[in-house]
């Protein structure tokens, strides 16, 4: 495959992301305490291979060669979160110097190397012991994260000044409390999935709150969705689904981007809200909304794959409203993830946010699963990943083309890790990790994307 250069503008942000719990490993070393995944991974048939994250890639150990394979891909930032528990190991109170030791090796190892840290707060780690007050359905939760915000703002704020509050909300909701699949693996009511997201809202605005005594500090938070994608080049047929991507289930609403997004930009829910929860939507405090919605700086979307959708219309030719699914030709690849490859959907998502939310987007994951394995010449070689990597980029590019403002681009991910109830099934990285011996392979991919960046 021919080496490219995109034109993605000088100030562009070409990273690589990771996430505590699915590399760090040193479960409970150095003072760490449970987080809720640790807990989760015990229950019986939680985790598809049995396996969990007590040693992941054991990146707790390995972090001078980990930052050296991410200075070698040429990128200027680096994507990653602090494992809550590490750093308070009960989620409030005492702060365990050990784990802010570790942070401060990782933020002073990239700044060293002239890599941008943009640190996520939450990924999906919360404290074991916060969740047995009930976690994001305790009223007391947005205090506790504003604590912890407030100890990262102290300990690392004078180094970092990139942040997200939250990653995937959707996943957090409906599948940690809604479908039980990941942790804490409950199922509860609409009434308190709802109460929940409000909970969550509060507690990213008051995290906001404490990151802008950080000066010049950015942030927002990490949304995520399925793309629907139009198949004509028809502007209506744009604009309906466009709007459905924005729209929500009534019974379901928790894998929606407004839900969460529309509160922090417009500082209220969608309007339909009011109207289908009239009843069961939570009671509002005073100052709840302008909590909420304090000002960020970008919008943030983890994408990885799509659809296409057509819209119906009436024998005049004018569209109906009604929209429907078009099927994937009959032997179209999926991944092992059992996701289809749409490299339209970047162009879609960074059009559709930047369309409705009026602010630079960042791709901040985006990547694939591949059956990738060491071959008899010592090295991985990825093709699918390598032609995932362009013909995605490329999409980003034609959106940039059309006028969309870009704030930058994290691969997701640095190295194959615990994908969660997936265990070690699924492998995404751009370097491959043998988890008997922890040594890392950088595949093909990795040597294709430092090219694309280097050029670029
Ligand atoms: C979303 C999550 O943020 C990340 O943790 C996960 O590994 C990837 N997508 C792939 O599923």
């Amino acid at each position: 495959m021919d080496k490219f250069a995109l034109d993605m503008g000088k100030n562009f942000v070409w990273g690589v992301a990771t996430a505590a719990y699915q590399i760090e490993g040193a479960k409970n070393e150095d003072g760490k305490k449970d987080s809720i995944w640790d807990v989760f991974c015990q229950k019986g048939d939680a985790i598809k291979d049995g396996s969990n994250g007590d040693f992941a890639c054991d990146a707790y150990h390995r972090l001078e060669e980990d930052l050296d394979l991410i200075a070698n891909l040429n990128v200027n930032a680096y994507r990653f979160s602090i494992a809550w528990s590490r750093l308070i190991p009960d989620g409030i109170g005492k702060i365990n110097l050990k784990g802010a030791d570790y942070y401060n090796r990782l933020i002073n190892g990239l700044l060293r190397r002239n890599i941008t840290p943009y640190l996520t707060l939450y990924h999906w780690d919360m404290p074991y012991a916060l969740s047995l007050k009930g976690g994001f359905l305790n009223p007391d939760f947005p205090k506790w994260f504003e604590y912890y915000a407030s100890v990262v703002v102290e300990l690392f704020g004078d180094r970092v000044k990139h942040f997200f509050t939250f990653n995937e909300p959707q996943c957090m909701f409906g599948l940690g409390y809604r479908d039980g699949t990941h942790a804490p693996g409950l199922k509860t009511s609409l009434k308190e999935q709802l109460s929940a997201v409000h909970n969550m809202l509060l507690a990213h605005g008051l995290a906001v709150k404490q990151i802008r005594k950080i000066p010049s500090s950015k942030v927002g938070f990490a949304s995520c969705g399925w793309i629907p994608m139009p198949v004509s080049n028809e502007k209506g047929e744009y604009e309906l689904v466009k709007n459905s991507f924005f729209g929500f289930a009534d019974d379901n609403p928790l894998w929606s981007v407004s839900l969460y997004a529309d509160p922090i930009f417009f500082g209220k829910y969608p309007d339909r809200y009011y109207t289908v929860y009239k009843d069961i939507m939570p009671e509002f405090g005073e100052d709840d909304f302008n909590i909420i919605s304090q000002p960020v700086d970008f919008f943030a979307q983890n994408t990885y794959e799509g659809g296409y959708i057509s819209a119906v219309k009436d024998e005049n030719g004018n569209y109906t409203g009604e929209l429907k699914g078009v099927s994937f030709p009959t032997g179209s690849v999926v991944t092992p993830m059992g996701w289809h490859i749409t490299p339209e959907c970047l162009y879609f998502a960074v059009k559709y946010l930047y369309d409705r939310y009026k602010k630079p987007v960042f791709i901040t994951e985006n990547g694939i699963s591949c059956n990738d394995f060491v071959f008899s010449d010592g090295k991985v070689h990825d093709p699918m990943r390598c032609e995932y990597i362009c013909t995605h980029l490329k999409n980003l590019e034609r959106a940039k083309r059309e006028g969309v403002e870009i704030a930058g681009y994290f691969h997701w991910s640095l190295l194959d890790n615990f994908e969660w109830s997936l265990g070690y099934t699924q492998r995404f990285g751009l370097v491959y990790v043998d988890y008997t011996t922890f040594k890392r392979t950088p595949k093909d991919s990795y040597y294709l994307y430092r090219d694309i960046v280097s050029n670029s």
